[in-house]
């Protein structure tokens, strides 16, 4: 069955502001915002708590923990609930960013989470996000949007985000982190051939999002 619903795909490496420009394109056009990584961070907190070696999971035990995983629609987005119960702070948290990467190289896991946000794009509007949205999820996607920005500023945005005041060695460390982040996930971050890339770097948030709104109206209008 052809889809009937609109979808925006943006993707990027890490901290490149894809969810908060998702979620903000998906306010301003009254749709929902899907976060993708949302899932692949939901099914490594719910190994976690069954199994505390990470270096010992397999396929299957990843599978079955994300079992009880759900992704509710709530407002203006989709998130995911484990057990009933949202995970938010559980998902950011530096034991499941650190293993995530693992988790998201088991091919049944990606099925796992492309069909999640597949279901999502059925009966409403979406902006999706994560890494491969415009190229394995939905080729189809009606706008695919590439972000990129300089690793250093991406450092100092994630900084920025959890409000601390930072040094030159945190920024260090925090460059080094998402460098390494990645390198690991290169193998899913390529922008589709389609996609309209956007570099960030020097661009406010409300610069990013207007860029993108306006793209999409004059796709569907
Ligand atoms: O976007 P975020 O950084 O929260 O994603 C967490 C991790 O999930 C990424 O580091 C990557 O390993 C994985 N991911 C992915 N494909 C996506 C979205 C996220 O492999 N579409």
């Amino acid at each position: 069955m052809t889809r009937r619903t609109f979808v925006i795909a943006i993707d990027g490496p890490a901290a490149s502001g894809k969810s908060s420009t998702a979620q903000m394109v998906a306010e301003k056009l009254g749709y929902l915002h899907v976060d993708s990584g949302s899932l692949y961070r939901a099914a490594t907190a719910a190994t976690l708590r069954d199994q505390s070696d990470p270096s010992k999971w397999t396929e299957q035990a990843v599978l079955d923990a994300a079992r009880p995983v759900e992704l509710r629609a709530a407002r203006t987005s989709f998130y995911p609930l484990l057990e009933g119960r949202a995970i938010e702070d559980e998902i950011r948290g530096g034991e499941v960013t650190d293993n995530v990467s693992r988790v998201a190289q088991m091919p049944r896991v990606r099925e796992w989470v492309n069909q999640k946000v597949r279901d999502a794009a059925k009966s409403r509007n979406v902006v999706v996000d994560g890494r491969d949205m415009g190229t394995m999820v939905f080729p189809d996607a009606d706008l695919k949007i590439f972000l990129v920005a300089d690793s250093r500023e991406r450092a100092a945005r994630r900084l920025r985000q959890r409000g601390t005041p930072a040094s030159q060695q945190m920024l260090d460390d925090e460059t080094m982190r998402i460098t390494e982040r990645d390198a690991r996930d290169a193998g899913q971050t390529v922008p589709a051939a389609d996609s309209v890339m956007i570099d960030t770097t020097g661009l406010t948030q409300q610069e990013q999002v207007e860029q993108i709104v306006t793209l999409s109206k004059q796709r569907s209008g």
